[in-house]
């Protein structure tokens, strides 16, 4: 039985006091579950958020990481920086990263396995665009994203990973994926990754929706089979919206 994960891409939003009273609002509505709880706000206020989190079940994750230890590299954050920290997770390959900021599926694996080498467990976030999905490419772009995300990796290291299916279209826009649209990919995304690194690494590893998930939407989503979690951004700005969904 796979473990459920939600977590929460805070994305670029909370200044220190914002971050602070928003980690605090969650950890003191937090009841405790069965669910794997990631916060993920920006790389400013990781370590405050730690400090807020480090006496609970609640993990620390980042939204990016470079994929060089140290050196001359201007504005860039290492693995080591974020370990030094407190992270455990960190958010790789978002669409906005991909959008915005030229990510490709080859730095997607470079960060991947540098964040694995420094014991982090990446989220790989992938999904297609609406002109993609109107013509019938959704499989393509996701099967080309995860080949490329996962190029080199082995069985051993891809079950360490969590995936993120997260249709652009769907992201921020209040137009969340049907139970049936998502399920269909995120099967299709097991049986790729069953053809790539074997039954057991595919049926063990975290496969999370993303894309406009709120409470009222959370349930029936996380009701699918290959649905394991959720990867929220709007809905992780407020404690009460967030834990909603950790409770779904
Ligand atoms: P929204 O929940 O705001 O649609 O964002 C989803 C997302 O991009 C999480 O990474």
């Amino acid at each position: 039985m796979r473990k459920r994960i939600v977590a929460g891409n805070w994305k670029m939003n909370t200044n220190i006091e914002q971050a602070v009273k928003l980690a605090l609002d969650i950890k003191a509505q937090y009841k405790g579950s069965e669910v794997d709880v990631v916060l993920c706000p920006p790389f400013t206020n990781l370590y405050a958020v730690h400090r807020v989190i480090q006496d609970t079940t609640i993990k620390l994750g980042a939204q990016d990481l470079y994929w060089k230890d140290g050196g001359a590299y201007t504005g860039q954050i290492s693995a080591g920086m974020l370990t030094s920290v407190g992270c455990q997770f960190v958010i790789i390959g978002h669409s906005e990263r991909r959008q915005f900021f030229g990510e490709t599926d080859e730095s997607v694996n470079k960060k991947i396995k540098k964040a694995l080498d420094y014991h982090l467990t990446p989220i790989v976030c992938v999904g297609e665009w609406l002109e993609q999905r109107e013509a019938n490419e959704t499989e393509t772009v996701v099967a080309r994203q995860i080949r490329g995300a996962l190029a080199g990796l082995d069985a051993d290291d891809v079950a360490k990973l969590v995936i993120a299916y997260e249709p652009v279209w769907a992201i921020g826009t209040g137009k969340v994926a049907t139970p049936a649209q998502a399920q269909d990919v995120h099967r299709f995304i097991r049986t790729l990754l069953a053809e790539m690194s074997g039954e057991a690494t595919a049926d063990g590893i975290r496969i999370q929706y993303g894309g406009s998930m709120k409470p009222d939407n959370a349930a029936e989503l996380l009701a699918q089979p290959d649905i394991d979690g959720g990867l929220i951004g709007g809905a992780s700005l407020k404690a009460d919206s967030f834990l909603g969904i950790v409770n779904a």
